[in-house]
């Protein structure tokens, strides 16, 4: 073939391409799914800023390096999901796009734990920037960046449904009713509920139903009964126009005999099904309304070594292995967060 005949053809190639480029597009952009990846190490990048330094809010509880803890390997890890990369976290995009709108956390202290990462992962992007970090109430944080008008909120609410005391029984639980004793709204909302269910060693839980008092009722029977009650006032309550809805799935803890003390690696998957991640998967896919969830389940199981373990700063008798380290995993649930907001959630390889 000379080269006359090939460059004739090469319009023709052109042709083709253009033709079944629309199709290879739709072949490679499916959604890619961020929950099911590995741990790669990711030196300098990560970690993202050293909560020692950079975020002077961070609290003492998660703030690893402070407390002492020695080793500094599980900082360096960044979440690869299988199928694509999630994209650098670019805060001064965020802020930008998120001026003069409401990001608010509702759920128990792992969404504490996101929270403060999120609050960080902003404020390294513009460290010169003024901001408030106000705890109102036991209940309810406030994080603002005043140039931007950007509010994150943390509003704490173990359980989503309402809590009642009782002289005797103590706290109850009522498993059919949402009046959301702080208002959720925002411009992003995101829910998380889980450990204070399977809470133990304490006096049982008591849940309500109507009018009826139960002690011995099945922790996972309630979560899914209180999760159920929460989606409906979702489906009722949230404009979807307005609101982005995002469910923070389960963190894995690593409190039983195995422990995380000493834990410098993360772990290798496959992993078994955590326990509950199959009714929030129930529950979600019942609803009306779109809920993003931030499935962190897997990545979570993997991380042993990502918890506070005995650096709390509350002495070497405390071990926490529910928690996590800042800078650490929360880091990459506030990335996924990120691709989810701005990013295009069809990534693909290139
Ligand atoms: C931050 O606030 C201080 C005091 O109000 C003000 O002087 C300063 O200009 C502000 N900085 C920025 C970057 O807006």
């Amino acid at each position: 073939m000379t080269l006359d005949f090939l460059l004739h053809l090469l319009p023709h190639t052109f042709v083709l391409l253009w033709a079944v480029a629309p199709t290879l597009y739709y072949v490679h952009a499916q959604e890619c799914d961020l929950s099911k990846g590995e741990w790669v190490v990711d030196d300098p990048y990560y970690p993202l800023y050293d909560a020692s330094r950079d975020c002077p809010f961070i609290v003492q509880g998660f703030n690893c390096l402070r407390n002492g803890r020695p080793d500094q390997d599980y900082l360096k890890y960044r979440w690869k999901p299988f199928a694509c990369d999630l994209p650098r976290f670019d805060g001064v995009k965020f802020l930008e796009t998120y001026r003069g709108k409401k990001i608010m956390f509702v759920g128990d202290s792992i969404s504490d734990n996101m929270w403060q990462s999120l609050a960080c992962l902003l404020h390294i992007a513009v460290p010169e920037s003024n901001y408030t970090f106000t705890r109102l109430t036991k209940h309810l944080s406030i994080f603002r960046f005043l140039a931007y008008e950007v509010s994150i909120v943390w509003v704490k609410d173990g359980y989503l449904v309402d809590t009642v005391r009782d002289r005797e029984k103590g706290r109850i639980i009522k498993l059919d009713s949402v009046s959301s004793r702080y208002k959720w709204n925002g411009d992003v909302l995101i829910f998380n509920t889980y450990h204070w269910w399977f809470h133990t060693g304490e006096t049982p839980i008591h849940f309500q139903v109507g009018n009826e008092i139960m002690k011995d009722m099945d922790n996972t029977e309630a979560y899914k009964t209180g999760l159920t009650t929460w989606s409906n006032w979702i489906d009722s309550n949230i404009d979807p126009s307005k609101t982005t809805v995002i469910f923070q799935g389960i963190a894995a803890a690593h409190s039983g005999e195995k422990h995380c003390l000493e834990q410098t690696k993360p772990e290798e998957g496959p992993k078994p099904t955590y326990p509950g991640v199959d009714i929030v998967q129930n529950v979600l896919s019942n609803m009306k309304s779109h809920v993003y969830w931030l499935d962190i389940t897997l990545q979570t199981q993997l991380r042993i070594d990502g918890h506070p373990s005995v650096f709390t700063g509350r002495g070497t008798s405390y071990e926490d292995c529910s928690h996590w380290c800042l800078a650490g995993a929360p880091d990459t649930w506030n990335e996924m967060l990120y691709a989810v907001l701005l990013g295009n959630r069809y990534y693909y390889h290139l």
